[in-house]
């Protein structure tokens, strides 16, 4: 490495990740992006390539606003790119051989147009492991930026296009707030909402909280005046964000004010319908589910990660809760609000699960009924604490038991939907249907998709369909004509 590139080359550390202090987040507002950068991408396109949660989905919303911001303008095509990104995942090996991938493709669209400018961000440029990786084995990458340098990024492409060095810049520890980011949304219905970054929870196979830094929340006053703008804007829904999102406002020094309160005066603001993910069981209080209870434009939908059923492995897991615990929150849940649709995340094959561990899982799946669950087999994290314990659950015992699970969820699926046959819901239309233009497709309040046939200009409304041939994970109806269900998030 020579001097210019020591110059950009701040590596990310793991354990520096590691060490929370108590140090005040500051609120920084991003300043328009400089005069001479402003025009830099004149006439030139960008692509960016999101892998990974919703959180990278909506910050490459934010590098898109910024990108434009200088000029550049979006496409879809490799080949009229100046700018690919490749916003990347950590959360599973397989998330990162994606990348790796993909890194490997560009080589050759970079050696036929040297000018194209190949960066990556995202997750896996806070690993120390990826950075060396990269800087040995991929030097056609030209810029490496991390989760917290995002709104550094006109200064970053500014000196990648002027040198001929990488340009490298992770943050390992500091976990500010950057409010006035410009944002180029995905579409004109739906938006993602920050509320909080970052997570402390440190589960114990979890990368994320080494990659995303410290929990920090954004200021109420902001998140809610957000949420009005999208309104006045016409959005129809709105999802807020957070890995955890009921320790939203625990780090607020100034006041009293959490999760359940920032739903409540969401609940005021004229937006449809509103969702949140992801909840964490461990501080899901009897407020926020009191709140929830209300409805309106809160949805009647909660994804809440079980991880698994056995209580000793959520102990290893260190999820703070056990089986019993997690079934007295769904009990409690469930009463408040009858409809409620509940959704999981479940890890299988953790290290050192048994048959019976895992049973309990199955009979967690069954007790809760969840309408559908996103299934994971085990995947060790360098740096995190399960990573280094011993693991003598083999591959084809761990494949067999995510086969088990799934086929119990379908089960489950298939039935929840089936009760549905007949009825009459309100589904937010968002387009055609990827396989037949002449279906149009759309959500329902507990976002299952709907498909069926209906005129186009249906789209970007809410509509009432009949369900009449409920599937495992769609349902397909036919429009209800003029019959009401009432107003719209009742
Ligand atoms: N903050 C969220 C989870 C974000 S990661 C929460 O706590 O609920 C999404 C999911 O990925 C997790 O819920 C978990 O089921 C899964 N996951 C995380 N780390 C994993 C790992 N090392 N191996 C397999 N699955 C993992
Ligand atoms: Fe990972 Fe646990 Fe934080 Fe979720 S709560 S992001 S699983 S450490
Ligand atoms: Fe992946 Fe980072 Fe999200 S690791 S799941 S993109 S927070």
């Amino acid at each position: 490495m020579n001097e210019e590139m020591h110059k950009y080359f701040t590596p990310p550390d793991l354990k520096a990740a590691k060490k929370r202090g108590k140090e005040e987040v500051s609120v920084l507002e991003f300043d328009r992006i400089p005069e001479e950068m402003r025009r830099i991408g004149e006439g030139k396109k960008y692509l960016i390539k999101t892998y990974g949660c919703q959180m990278n989905v909506h910050d490459s919303e934010t590098i898109a606003g910024i990108l434009e911001q200088m000029g550049y303008e979006g496409t879809e095509e490799e080949e009229e790119a100046s700018i690919i990104l490749i916003n990347t995942c950590a959360i599973r090996e397989n998330a990162e051989d994606k990348v790796y991938g993909e890194i490997g493709r560009l080589k050759t669209l970079k050696t036929e147009k040297p000018e194209l400018l190949l960066g990556m961000c995202g997750c896996m440029s806070q690993e120390e492991s990826v950075v060396n990786r990269i800087l040995t084995k991929h030097q056609h990458v030209d810029l490496i930026f991390g989760t917290h340098n995002i709104h550094r990024l006109p200064h970053l492409l500014f000196e990648a296009l002027m040198g001929k060095e990488m340009v490298v810049e992770v943050w390992s520890k500091e976990g500010d707030i950057v409010e006035n980011l410009p944002k180029v949304r995905e579409d004109g219905l739906k938006a993602w909402v920050n509320i909080m970054y970052g997570c402390d929870k440190f589960c114990t196979y979890c990368i994320v909280p080494y990659t995303r830094g410290k929990e920090r929340s954004r200021r109420p006053e902001d998140v809610l005046a957000e949420i009005r703008e999208l309104a006045r804007k016409g959005y129809q829904e709105v999802t807020l964000l957070g890995q955890n999102v009921n320790a939203y406002g625990k780090d607020l020094t100034d006041r009293e004010y959490r999760f359940g309160d920032l739903m409540d005066d969401v609940r005021q603001i004229g937006i449809p319908r509103v969702r949140f993910t992801t909840s964490h069981p461990r501080d899901f209080d009897d407020h926020l589910i009191e709140v929830l209870a209300k409805k309106g434009n809160l949805v009647e939908h909660i994804h809440l990660p079980a991880q698994s059923g056995n209580s000793d492995i959520l102990k290893i897991m260190a999820r703070k809760y056990t089986r019993e615990q997690y079934m007295e929150l769904v009990r409690k849940i469930k009463k408040a609000i009858p409809d409620v649709v509940l959704t999981t995340d479940i890890i299988v094959g953790y290290p050192g699960e048994t048959e019976e561990q895992f049973q309990d899982t199955l009979s967690l799946m069954e007790e809760v009924e969840y309408d559908s669950a996103f299934t994971f087999i085990y995947s060790p994290r360098e740096g995190t604490p399960a990573a280094r314990m011993k693991d003598d659950v083999p591959m084809k015992v761990k494949k067999e038991r995510l086969q088990r699970l799934n086929q119990l969820q379908d089960a489950i699926s298939r039935k929840k939907n089936e009760a549905l046959r007949g009825q009459i819901l309100e589904v937010l239309v968002e387009g055609e249907s990827k396989k037949d233009p002449d279906v149009l497709s759309g959500r329902t309040r507990t976002n299952k998709l709907v498909n069926f046939r209906g005129p186009k200009h249906l789209i970007g409304q809410f509509a009432h369909v009949r369900i009449d041939d409920p599937k495992t994970w769609t349902l397909s109806g036919t429009l209800a004509g003029d019959e009401r269900i009432g107003q719209v998030g009742s």
